[in-house]
């Protein structure tokens, strides 16, 4: 039986992982922290706060105080450490809040679970999985091998360059401190409870309302699609069975440029119209209602400054050491996405009600077609 600290739990993952590590580890003491930002959303979560299966504390992982009160608490074995700022666009726009939360605060995290640990003999049987992403690693030319643990640090935007710093951190703990700390580094995530904001919730949002389909630059962007359940079977994986100190890359094995994604959703969508009369009513303003194409939305343009062009992940560590492999193929996982957002209507409506139109004004209002 473990105590576990998962922060960021009401994030897209986070609430994913929660639910999984729940499902699949019925002893464990679960305690969530999330600051609640404007990505967090806790109603999948409150039915197992409400039969006690978990606890959840609103709060900031960057309060030092909090973090030692919790661990001292709890008595935490493991950390999965999701909890962070997310979104490379609202890196562009306003990068300060992600060296406040990625780095500042996965450094006073850091700081309160070896603290707890060396104090009380704990470093031995804890662990803290780092969660980070790829994008650490740069952007790949379309014939360059896939990332391995062993690539060069690359960071491009804001957000990238806050995670490498916190993966930084981490390695230095490890190396410094004896910090018994594992890092994992994946590729794009989709599925259930993923924030509108992102290409494959908005795209498929935006095709259900009738409303542009905003492609960047010409859509030859390459991103590597990673089933969220995949990646929360392989954290958990990583954090138990692991090697402590290392890396593990987490990947789909799913390349697909942007303009095949978007394609993808728009015939996912037309196919889910044609099979079921009601949604016509539901949503009549989507081009598949009166017996169009979503395609017909499709628009490409302004890029986004120093855009990567292609990410893909070399899993084969993970898979050699762990066992862990993707189960999720891309067309069958986005299929069960778009089916869960048509099911879902009242959550994402509520989710982008109020600040989200301000944050959609800032980001596309600028855009022009290319
Ligand atoms: P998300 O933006 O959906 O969720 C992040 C959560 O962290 C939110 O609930 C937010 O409220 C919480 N949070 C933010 N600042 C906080 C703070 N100071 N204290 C406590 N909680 C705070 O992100 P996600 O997509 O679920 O990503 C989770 C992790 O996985 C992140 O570390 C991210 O960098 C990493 N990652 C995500 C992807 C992806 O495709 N989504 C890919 C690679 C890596
Ligand atoms: P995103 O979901 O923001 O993830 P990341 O930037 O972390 O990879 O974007 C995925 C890809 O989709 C990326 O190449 C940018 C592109 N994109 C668009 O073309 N239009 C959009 O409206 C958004 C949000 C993203």
């Amino acid at each position: 039986m473990q105590s576990v600290l998962i922060t960021g739990g009401a994030g897209f993952i986070g609430q994913n992982l929660v639910h999984a590590w729940r499902a699949a580890r019925p002893a464990d003491r679960l305690v969530v922290v999330d600051a609640m930002t404007y990505a967090a959303n806790v109603r999948s979560l409150e039915p197992l706060i409400a039969d006690r299966s978990i606890q959840f504390v609103k709060g900031d992982i960057g309060d030092a105080a909090l973090m030692h009160r919790l661990f001292d608490e709890h008595a935490f074995t493991r950390v999965a450490h999701l909890a962070a700022e997310s979104h490379v666009d609202r890196s562009i726009a306003d990068p300060e809040a992600f060296l406040q939360t990625n780095v500042l605060g996965t450094f006073t995290l850091l700081k309160a679970a070896l603290d707890f640990w060396q104090a009380k003999a704990m470093i031995e049987r804890a662990r803290f999985l780092h969660v980070s992403t790829d994008e650490v690693y740069g952007s790949l030319d379309f014939t360059d091998p896939a990332f391995t643990e062993a690539s060069p640090y690359r960071p491009n935007s804001p957000y990238a360059a806050s995670k490498a710093s916190s993966d930084h951190l981490v390695r230095a703990f490890v190396a410094t401190y004896g910090m018994p700390a594992l890092i994992t580094n994946c590729s794009n995530n989709y599925g259930a409870y993923q924030h509108p904001e992102k290409l494959i919730p908005l795209m498929i949002i935006h095709a259900l309302e009738g409303k542009p389909l905003p492609i960047y630059g010409d859509g030859s962007n390459i991103r590597d699609w990673l089933h969220v359940s995949d990646h929360c079977d392989a954290l958990m994986n990583v954090i138990e069975h692991g090697r402590s100190g290392e890396t593990y890359n987490v990947g789909g094995g799913n390349e697909r440029n942007n303009r095949e994604v978007v394609g993808l959703i728009c015939e996912t969508v037309d196919a889910a119209f044609a099979a079921d009369a009601n949604l016509a009513a539901r949503f009549p303003s989507c081009p598949a209602a009166s017996g169009g194409s979503c395609r017909a939305l499709i628009s490409f343009v302004t890029d986004r400054p120093g855009h990567d062009h292609r990410y893909a992940i070399n899993a084969s560590k993970l898979a050699t050491e762990l066992g862990s492999r993707c189960s999720v193929g891309f067309e069958d996982g986005l299929r069960r996405t778009v089916h869960w957002y048509l099911d879902h209507e009242t959550w994402w409506r509520d989710v982008t009600s109020g600040a989200y139109k301000a944050w959609i004004d800032k980001n596309y209002g600028f855009r022009i077609a290319v």
